[in-house]
């Protein structure tokens, strides 16, 4: 039986997100943020940190279920 670090041993979450960085970090002020923003939390997103909607693709392909973190201002 597999243990969830056997799974996670070798396996990468960060495919291609400016691999050349030794840590990927974003800062975003809030005043800079509008109505929303929708950031990615799959690493496949081409506007990362902001959700491009390669999640579904992802989704589809590996059968995961990961979507984006949405912050907004209340109403
Ligand atoms: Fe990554 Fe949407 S593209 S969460």
């Amino acid at each position: 039986v597999k243990t969830l670090l056997d799974k996670q041993l070798g396996t990468a979450v960060n495919l291609s997100v400016r691999k050349s960085e030794s840590k990927v970090a974003d800062s975003v002020d809030i005043e800079d943020i509008g109505k929303q923003a929708v950031f990615c939390r799959c690493w496949r997103s081409s506007k990362f940190p902001y959700c491009d909607g390669s999640h579904n693709k992802h989704n589809t392909l590996t059968g995961d279920n990961v979507g984006p973190l949405i912050i907004k201002k209340k109403e």
